[in-house]
């Protein structure tokens, strides 16, 4: 377990003391904390740390752990060549993305309504061509994964997924709002239920949608807007059976950015309940593990280990990395990325957010005819609102 921190903050009208021993990225001896990781990602085997941690495991992570083991007994100053980290990457490691089947959009067609109905013609041509896109981002996981989830960083979801590409091979949790609403105007509702399927197997799995579907994104979340997913489909279809089973997950999900993201302030004598990002989790990100080690560098322990949260907090706003999250030491809105405290601010688009789906989740509890549950939404909707009498 890692040397425990205590630190203390203030921040406007906020005071917290916070006493903690936080846990790795995920529980993953390979993918987020360990020797082979921090070997690995140090020797800059390759021009991206993301690389590494998504490649497949060829062997359970116990026996690649005890022969990772051996050679570090061979190097005892663990100073490995990098010709034998690479052997080892080689014996036990398979190149990221084997873990996709090829797959088509069912739903897929030439030619959706919406093309039609945009006259100039440049433009029309762009949309075709961004219609056409989602052939080639669709991904299927493979039952492998869900099999043996040990070997693999992907974490399985039942439907198929649109990727954002790149190295972006897995999905995301905010990106695919739009993708969503794309996908709606395409004509593709099965593919967007399949979507929203998989990211409501997700809050029942962990109690909140992760950041994307990999495990060292297991403790950190993404702007919600799995309820405006939810809006959008409904929308499309009014499928009230969908909305009905959807309603009871999106209501665990609202609870963990109600307990899990929220902070107490107090403003002219009553209390206020609002959200920020924060994530409770130590040690550089493994997916940029390299870059957050660079950046902390110089930096004392536990300055270190606070940027490391901070970073992870600004990752999960989505606005990685911004301005908005640098405060330098006098509190100020002035910085650089090593003074991002993203979880010391209460963003006011992430409150706004939690006010629009507290509205949403009131207007589906109406639309099912639960009246009560509904009005307990809006009254906790005007709560967030600062300034509402
Ligand atoms: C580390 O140990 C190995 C094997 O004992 C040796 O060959 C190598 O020179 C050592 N490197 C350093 C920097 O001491
Ligand atoms: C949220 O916080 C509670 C209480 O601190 C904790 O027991 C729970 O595990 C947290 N949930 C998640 C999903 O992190
Ligand atoms: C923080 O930023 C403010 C505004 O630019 C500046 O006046 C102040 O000197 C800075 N403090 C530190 C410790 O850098």
């Amino acid at each position: 377990m890692e040397k425990c921190l205590v630190f203390c903050f203030s921040f406007i009208t906020l005071f917290i003391c916070v006493k903690c021993s936080l846990p790795p990225p995920c529980d993953s001896e390979i993918y987020c904390s360990g020797p082979i990781l921090h070997h690995m990602q140090e020797a800059k085997l390759f021009k991206d740390d993301k690389h590494f941690v998504d490649m497949k495991l060829k062997s359970p992570p116990g026996e690649v752990l005890a022969a990772f083991q051996t050679l570090l007994n061979e190097w005892p100053n663990s100073s490995i060549p990098t010709e034998k980290l690479q052997e080892f990457l080689e014996a036990n490691f398979d190149k990221p993305g084997t873990e996709f089947e090829t797959w088509m959009p069912t739903d897929w067609q030439e030619k959706p309504r919406f093309l039609s109905g945009i006259a100039d013609e440049k433009l029309r041509l762009w949309a075709e061509q961004i219609h056409g896109l989602w052939k080639s981002l669709g991904r299927k996981i493979q039952t492998s994964v869900k099999d043996h989830p040990e070997l693999y960083s992907q974490i399985f979801t039942p439907h198929p997924v649109v990727v954002p590409g790149g190295r972006f091979r897995e999905l995301y949790y905010w990106d695919s709002y739009w993708v969503i609403n794309g996908l709606i105007l395409s004509e593709m509702t099965e593919t967007a239920y399949g979507m929203i399927q998989n990211f409501l197997f997700l809050v029942e799995r962990y109690g909140f949608v992760p950041n994307g579907g990999r495990v060292y994104y297991e403790r950190r979340s993404q702007p919600p807007f799995l309820p405006l997913m939810v809006e959008s489909y409904y929308g499309a279809t009014g499928n009230r059976q969908f909305l009905r089973a959807a309603l009871p997950v999106l209501e665990t999900e609202y609870r963990f950015w109600m307990q899990n993201r929220s902070v107490t302030v107090t403003v002219t004598g009553s209390e206020h309940v609002l959200n920020r990002f924060k994530v409770d989790a130590d040690l550089p990100r493994p997916e940029s593990y390299t870059d957050d080690l660079e950046l902390a560098e110089g930096l004392s322990d536990e300055v270190r280990r606070r940027l490391f949260v901070d970073l992870k907090a600004g990752a999960e706003s989505g606005w990685d990395f911004t301005s908005r999250w640098f405060i330098n030491a006098s509190g100020q809105n002035d910085g650089t990325l090593r003074d991002t405290r993203t979880s010391q601010i209460l963003p006011a688009d992430l409150n706004a957010l939690l006010c629009r789906n507290e509205r949403l989740l009131a207007s589906f509890h109406r639309l099912l005819g639960e009246i009560l549950t509904s009005d307990l939404h809006l009254a906790f909707s005007s709560q967030l609102l600062l300034h509402e009498d």
